[in-house]
């Protein structure tokens, strides 16, 4: 057993915060005052090897697995969420995915342009009457000649205005068995009636476009099925598992900030003549958002492990991703609360980590849902 982070794991830590400092930091505040998507930092991220992180070197990547996007995801998140969930999608949601379950014609055409940042992924599960209930879908996809015609809306879908390639879900069989009648389809963004509709406005997160996507009549060529047409939510909840390792280190980024933000006002905040980091009253809540910190961070790395390792990760995934962003929020509240009014203004970061931290209890998979799936492995 051994706690430390390799060579290599390391030399990606470090080249992503030196990336996050420099092309994240300076404009993160902006991008969430304007919710402007960050183009140019993506453009960076995908210079810089980023977004093929875990597609094999045959593909264009770099062929690593979900520890090291866990390391590289903590790092982005501590600058930037909205960079975060848009690489975390693309690459635990998309190309993952692709590559498990992809055939070599599917990979060999899409995984090198979505290396590349040619092609950004996104993953479209969500449907109105379909959260936390997924695979209540009502997209379909009919067969006709030569393919698939595919019709139906998905909610909340993240990167939905600037993807390339969208894994999309839908019903092939209405007749079939619950969870038994999914397909997943490869869905270009340039095939005729793909259109993208409305964009919501966000409590955070708001530099990541969040949209709906209409499918109105899309045909698809055969060779755009991946998985055998009726698995298709098999493979939904397997590539989720991955996912939700991206979100806990998204957490666990967005934690690290609110610590090391309230760290340095507790040592230039002067009240009753000394700095309030002096109080033990302060001391004690930057003593357990560091332990929990830690804590989560060895839960996350666990779960990556087992994942890159082939082992059944379904459990502890949903624990990683259940107590980091918990512990996530818990630390974003003490944050504000160490900063106090300073802390309910946007003079100082916390309010938007804050902000921020709401969603990952929230999405790919709420807090309760990372219970029953605990519960029913218990
Ligand atoms: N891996 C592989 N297969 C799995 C699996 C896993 N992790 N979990 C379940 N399965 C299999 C089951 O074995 C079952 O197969 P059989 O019928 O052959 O036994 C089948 O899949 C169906 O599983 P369940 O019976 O458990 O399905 P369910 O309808 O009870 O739903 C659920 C389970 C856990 C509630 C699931 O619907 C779920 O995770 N819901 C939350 C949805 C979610 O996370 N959405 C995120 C959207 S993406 C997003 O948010 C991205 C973003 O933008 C940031």
């Amino acid at each position: 057993m051994d706690f430390a982070l390799t060579e290599e794991l390391e030399m990606i830590r470090d080249s992503a915060r030196e990336f996050a400092e420099r092309a994240l930091k300076p404009h993160a505040a902006r991008v969430d005052a304007e919710e402007s998507f960050p183009d140019q930092a993506l453009a960076e991220a995908a210079e810089n090897g980023f977004l093929g992180l875990t597609v094999p070197e045959e593909f264009g990547g770099a062929g690593l697995g979900n520890l090291h996007s866990a390391v590289l995801l903590e790092e982005l998140n501590r600058w930037d969420p909205s960079v975060g969930v848009t690489i975390s999608v693309h690459m635990s949601l998309v190309c993952s995915c692709i590559n498990k379950w992809g055939t070599q014609e599917q990979k060999e055409k899409y995984l090198p342009r979505l290396a590349s940042g040619e092609m950004i992924g996104a993953y479209c599960l969500t449907e109105p009457q379909a959260g936390s209930d997924a695979a209540n879908l009502k997209c379909r996809a009919d067969k006709v000649d030569g393919g698939w015609k595919l019709n139906g809306t998905k909610s909340w879908i993240t990167t939905g205005e600037q993807a390339g390639l969208y894994l999309v879900y839908a019903v092939t069989d209405s007749a079939g068995r619950r969870g038994h009648n999914i397909g997943a389809f490869l869905v270009e963004r340039v095939f005729d009636g793909v259109v993208v509709g409305k964009k919501e406005a966000k409590l955070g997160l708001r530099g990541s476009s969040t949209t709906e996507m209409i499918f109105e009549d899309v045909l698809l060529p055969e060779e755009n099925l991946l998985g055998d047409g009726s698995n298709g939510f098999k493979i939904a909840l397997d590539t989720l598992d991955g996912g939700r390792i991206g979100i806990a280190s998204q957490a666990l980024g967005i934690h690290r900030a609110c610590l090391e933000e309230s760290l340095q006002y507790s040592k230039d905040r002067q009240q009753f003549g000394k700095p309030i980091g002096e109080f033990q009253a302060i001391a004690w809540k930057l003593a357990d958002m560091a332990t929990s910190l830690e804590a989560n961070r060895m839960l996350v790395h666990k779960a990556a492990w087992l994942r890159d390792a082939g082992e059944p990760c379904t459990k502890v995934c949903s624990m990683a991703k259940l107590a980091a962003s918990k512990a996530c929020n818990l630390a974003a509240q003490e944050a504000v609360q160490i900063h106090g009014g300073a802390g309910y203004t946007k003079e100082f970061p916390v309010e938007r980590h804050y902000r921020d931290a709401r969603i990952t209890e929230i999405y790919e998979g709420a807090t309760d849902i990372q219970r029953l799936v605990i519960s029913r492995h218990l």
